[in-house]
């Protein structure tokens, strides 16, 4: 009884050692308290477009900070600034690979000196096995970081109840308008909150990567 509970627990550190092993040390801390049974890892990986002019835009500015131009950011840009966006969220990192959501929130030039922007933003998800959950986000974006981390604050659906963190890194600039940022979401779900597991011909893993 006791060797097979030893074997058990070994078990269980051995897969919470190779999930950390495989998601880095970032998700170390949500892979360990899953293994735990306080609840559900999700992660999911995407691309979100910041198309703030030109054709196709997503974001437009509708707070213009009054305040003196900002020390950091490039010219005409000012404490305050205010920027509500519908950006699509996209399977690779291509502006035409497949829709899997749009990110609907704000940003606001929120530093008095650095380049951070306070991010508030839902992950409205139509693609795969989360198809009409939503994901809340806020947190701190600094640009001049490589990777910035956010928190998951909560979520609707299949995230009610989630907590954890976000990723956030600049893929790619498309043009002078349009940015492409990776996004990589590690959200916790309570056990109890878990929602069948979805069907075979629904779960789409390149789209939505579920660990
Ligand atoms: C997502 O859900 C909506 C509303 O239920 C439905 O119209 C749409 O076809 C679904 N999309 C996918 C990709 O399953």
């Amino acid at each position: 009884m006791a060797a097979s509970m030893a074997r058990i627990l070994f078990l269980v550190s051995l897969a919470a050692a190779l999930a950390m092993a495989a998601a880095g040390p970032a998700a170390a801390a949500a892979a360990a308290a899953a293994a735990r049974g306080h609840g559900r890892l999700i992660h999911l990986h995407f691309f979100m477009h910041d198309i703030t002019g030109g054709p196709g835009q997503t974001a437009v500015q509708i707070v213009k900070g009054a305040g003196p131009a900002h020390p950091a950011m490039p010219p005409g840009s000012h404490f305050g600034d205010t920027t509500v966006m519908d950006d699509a969220l996209t399977e690779g990192a291509a502006a035409s690979s497949r829709l899997v959501g749009r990110a609907r929130g704000t940003y606001t030039l929120a530093s008095l000196r650095e380049p951070v922007l306070s991010v508030a933003v839902n992950l409205a998800l139509t693609g795969g096995a989360y198809n009409g959950s939503t994901v809340a986000v806020a947190g701190l974006d600094d640009i001049s970081v490589g990777v910035r981390e956010l928190a998951v604050v909560g979520g609707t659906g299949a995230f009610r109840r989630a907590t954890g963190h976000v990723l956030w890194r600049t893929a790619r600039m498309e043009s002078r308008d349009h940015m492409v940022v990776e996004l990589d979401v590690y959200a916790t779900v309570p056990a109890a909150r878990s929602p069948p597991p979805p069907r075979a011909d629904d779960v789409r893993p390149a789209a939505l990567n579920l660990d």
